[in-house]
């Protein structure tokens, strides 16, 4: 038997444009997945008690078949975070089973969950970046960029992009999420932002300015400058929305908090989903979210990364 969990994500800076090489930062969330994972007495293979249905669990299937996994066996999984909403649910269980597999296979090692991980999410959503599996992975603040900068940690290539992914040091941030209840499933958006970035140089030419403000983000979050990185928030939202990656109700959510806010943006998939709010007032700006119909959830970040205890 082996028990792991690990936590999600929201992300700073840089989703969709990470998919494309671009730099992105991330922050593990005080959410997780936990997943406990046996070997089977039985023929079957059982989720929750259920028999497993590798139709709806695409993730955990693809787990299995990438590390050739045949043997039956009884999972367990218990969540703490929103499914399809941009928190990182489907990296969080995908590192959680892998830590589990790849111990039952007496193999573990972090940068293989990570990058297995990756290759994971990459097959099972038609495409990916390493952002989300490599922070539910190291917990805390996770960077990636093309070129290695300190806190350098691994390199994960894939085709033509090369992603450097590091962990790094940002001042404490206090952040408002404001799920607007509309679901949102990673694959699909990430294979419109593909249909865009393969047919318009309109929309690479955005992809390439989200890098720019990703890389200012990151300077102001060295320089502990919260003003400036609330401004490059809102600026990453304007880029994302052009993308066609926002939604109406995140919209709205996004101009309720931005009064108490330092800037706001949707964080993860988008097209729905969540938007996060950096503030020094998270109370006023969870009610300013929850008066405009969304559901608010005052966060912390966590250094805690994939976990067996
Ligand atoms: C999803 O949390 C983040 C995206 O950039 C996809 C990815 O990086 O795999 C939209």
């Amino acid at each position: 038997m082996t028990y792991c969990s690990a936590p999600g994500k929201i992300i700073l800076f840089g989703e969709h444009a990470v998919v494309y090489g671009e730099p992105a930062i991330a922050v593990a969330i005080d959410r997780r997945i936990h997943c406990d994972i046996r070997r089977s007495h039985d023929e079957t293979t059982t989720i929750n008690g259920l028999e497993f249905d590798p139709k709806k669990q695409t993730y955990l299937q693809c787990a299995m078949d990438t590390l050739g996994v045949r043997e039956p066996l009884n999972i367990q999984t218990k969540s703490e975070l929103l499914s399809g909403a941009g928190m990182g649910s489907s990296a969080a269980l995908t590192i959680s089973s892998l830590g589990c597999l790849l111990s039952l296979q007496g193999g573990f090692d972090l940068e293989n969950a990570a990058k297995t991980g990756f290759e994971v999410e990459y097959q099972t959503q038609g495409g990916a970046s390493p952002i989300d599996t490599s922070t539910s992975a190291l917990g805390g603040e996770v960077m990636l960029s093309p070129t290695r900068v300190s806190g350098f940690c691994w390199t994960i290539n894939k085709e033509d992009t090369t992603w450097n992914v590091h962990q790094s040091k940002t001042p404490k941030l206090k952040l408002v999420l404001g799920n607007t209840c509309v679901h949102s499933p990673t694959s699909k958006l990430v294979c419109k932002v593909k249909e865009a970035y393969n047919r318009s140089s309109m929309a690479r030419d955005i992809i390439r300015d989200i890098g720019v403000v990703v890389k200012r983000g990151h300077e102001a979050l060295m320089e502990e400058d919260l003003v400036e990185v609330g401004r490059l928030m809102d600026q990453n939202q304007s880029l994302l929305a052009h993308l066609g990656a926002s939604h109406l109700k995140l919209d709205a959510l996004i101009d309720a908090a931005r009064p108490h806010s330092y800037g706001a943006k949707l964080t993860g998939v988008g097209g729905g989903g969540v938007m996060l709010a950096l503030t020094d007032e998270p109370d006023e700006a969870a009610k300013a979210i929850e008066g405009a119909g969304g559901k608010a959830y005052i966060l912390n970040s966590t250094t805690k990364g994939l976990a067996f205890e």
